[in-house]
């Protein structure tokens, strides 16, 4: 009936069309309920989390960079090492570039392509032109970081970002490079001022209580003995027990808290500790934070 050629190329045609089927279903992105990894190491943890059939989350955690996704592929968040001192923030489509421990806005009209992006960098690495250059510079991307925590509070893949830390740590596997991703998280939910619904919140797992017991909860410690919670995680007398277990004192938290006392809100150190290797022990900025 077919000619011998045609009857290959159906054939490869339906081969194609099967294996491209199965690819579909095996696409976490597509795939029902819970958390599909692809990696899971030191190096990189990368997957999704899918809550539903409509809402859910990706993510690419590498040493060094960290990409939140929609499950289309569009970007929510990246950010990722540009050279020495430098890196890239972007959320959504609004592009930031760190400089030592200050971040400046990119403007729409400079291509978001690496060279384009290096040449600005150079640029604003050469330092502003005047204090009024200085000041505008600060004004615009302060602004834009607003903007872009506004527009992240209309995103229906944040309410995600309670339960997938959550169900990272349900592993026993724990990874140290999920730390500053679980930091990412929370920082983003709390700066977006995005109130996650009572059905999509992190519930305290059991084992945190029995470690309760063993550390002074910072919480039941009176007012004028917390010091303002230094050294609790979370911003003031908030706990992020998802970040280190529990609402006892961490040298880790303790650290980041005394950078922001020492540089501000808008200084990366406190800004961004994602960046700056945090563990629950140790910050990566501190003591360098301080001078
Ligand atoms: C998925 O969950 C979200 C949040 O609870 C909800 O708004 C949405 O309607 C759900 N979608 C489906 C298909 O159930
Ligand atoms: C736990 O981690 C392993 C890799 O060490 C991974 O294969 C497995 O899927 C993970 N389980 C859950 C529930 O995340």
């Amino acid at each position: 009936m077919f000619h011998p050629v045609v009857k290959i190329s159906l054939l490869l045609y339906f081969t194609a069309l099967l294996v491209s089927a199965r690819n579909f279903a095996d696409d976490p992105r597509n795939a029902v309920q819970g958390l599909h990894l692809e990696s899971y190491n030191e190096e990189q943890v990368q997957g999704c989390y899918n809550y539903n059939k409509t809402l859910g989350i990706c993510f690419d955690i590498q040493r060094h960079s960290f990409e939140l996704l929609k499950t289309t592929g569009e970007q929510i968040f990246v950010n990722h090492d540009l050279g020495p001192d430098s890196f890239l923030y972007q959320v959504l489509d609004l592009t930031f570039l760190g400089i030592g421990s200050s971040i400046v806005y990119v403007p729409k009209d400079i291509p978001k392509v690496r060279e384009e992006l290096l040449a600005f960098l150079a640029l604003k690495k050469a330092g502003p032109s005047s204090e009024q250059q200085k000041n505008e510079d600060f004004e615009s991307m302060k602004a834009h970081y607003q903007e872009a925590m506004s527009e992240l509070h209309y995103t229906p893949e944040m309410q995600l970002l309670e339960l997938l830390p959550e169900a990272l740590m349900d592993n026993s596997t724990q990874l140290e490079i999920l730390k500053p991703f679980y930091t990412l998280c929370l920082s983003l939910l709390s700066r977006a001022d995005v109130q996650t619904p009572a059905q999509l919140k992190a519930t305290l797992r059991l084992h945190d209580h029995q470690r309760q017991k063993r550390c002074t909860n910072m919480k039941t410690v009176s007012w004028h003995r917390r010091n303002e919670c230094r050294g609790m995680c979370g911003p003031t007398c908030t706990c992020w027990s998802l970040i280190c277990g529990d609402c006892c004192y961490h040298q880790g938290c303790y650290e980041h808290d005394r950078c922001c006392d020492v540089k501000g809100f808008w200084d990366t150190y406190c800004l961004l500790p994602f960046m700056y290797s945090f563990s629950c022990s140790s910050y990566g900025a501190y003591p360098k934070c301080l001078y």
